[in-house]
């Protein structure tokens, strides 16, 4: 029921008039649909683990509360992941996938320590659940490298000393090589604002963003492999 199709309150209205079971069970009914419909909101699309399908439907797959096999393009390869449907993708990356660049630091998606690409887009791996990844391209930080070869965004890190500690590096390099992906010559602002959701306790960010401006020196619409 929309607001503008709720009867009016009052003596004359429809709930007033009602017996008292009438009302309960049109509680009980309401809640009951509201229920349903709060959990089909909870669950993504094709993915929704659905616990009553509708009468005169045919049945839909159930999925989960075990784990279940997510398949995805994981740092350029085929891979099959092992994960419950209430996983996040930080912690299948970390404790399934042995993949532990991306950093648990917040745990809520406001510091950007375990910045991941999804399907060309950096996301907050904490902050997204792995079955959401099915089918998709995911690059971590292991990802960037071509064997002991750093990309060269990688080694102006390095150059220009753009970290201390060292925790934020992997979340701070991701997001910066999917930005790169976007702009390849970005300005300083552009920078700014692509590393907005990325936060560094040691306040690294002058040579994060030299380190970003040295990679990026005298190129013009270079490519991912570029960077
Ligand atoms: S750990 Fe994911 S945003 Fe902080
Ligand atoms: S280098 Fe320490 S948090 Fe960034």
């Amino acid at each position: 029921m929309t607001r503008d199709s709720r009867p009016p309150a009052g003596p004359d209205s429809e709930s007033t008039s009602a017996s008292p079971d009438a009302i309960d069970v049109s509680r009980r009914t309401f809640l009951k649909g509201a229920g349903i419909t709060i959990a089909a909101v909870g669950v993504s699309g094709s993915q929704a683990i659905a616990s009553s399908p509708p009468a005169g439907t045919a049945e839909t797959a159930v999925l989960g509360p075990g784990p279940m096999s997510i398949g995805l393009t994981l740092n350029g390869k085929t891979t099959q992941l092992e994960a419950e449907p209430s996983h996040t993708l930080l912690d299948t990356l970390r404790n399934n996938a042995g993949l532990t660049g991306a950093k648990r630091v917040c745990d809520r998606g406001s510091c950007g320590a375990c910045t991941v690409i999804v399907d060309g887009l950096a996301v907050n791996s904490c902050s997204m659940l792995a079955i959401d990844v099915m089918g998709k391209t995911v690059t971590t930080v292991e990802g960037l490298a071509t064997g002991d070869k750093l990309t060269p965004l990688q080694e102006a890190f390095v150059d220009c000393d753009a970290l201390q500690c060292g925790f934020c590096t992997p979340g701070m390099v991701v997001a910066c090589t999917a930005l790169l992906e976007k702009n390849p010559t970005p300005t300083r602002d552009d920078v700014r604002k692509g590393l907005a959701g990325n936060i560094c306790r040691c306040g690294t960010y002058q040579n994060i963003f030299e380190a970003v401006e040295k990679a990026t020196k005298g190129k013009k619409g270079a490519r991912r492999a570029n960077f």
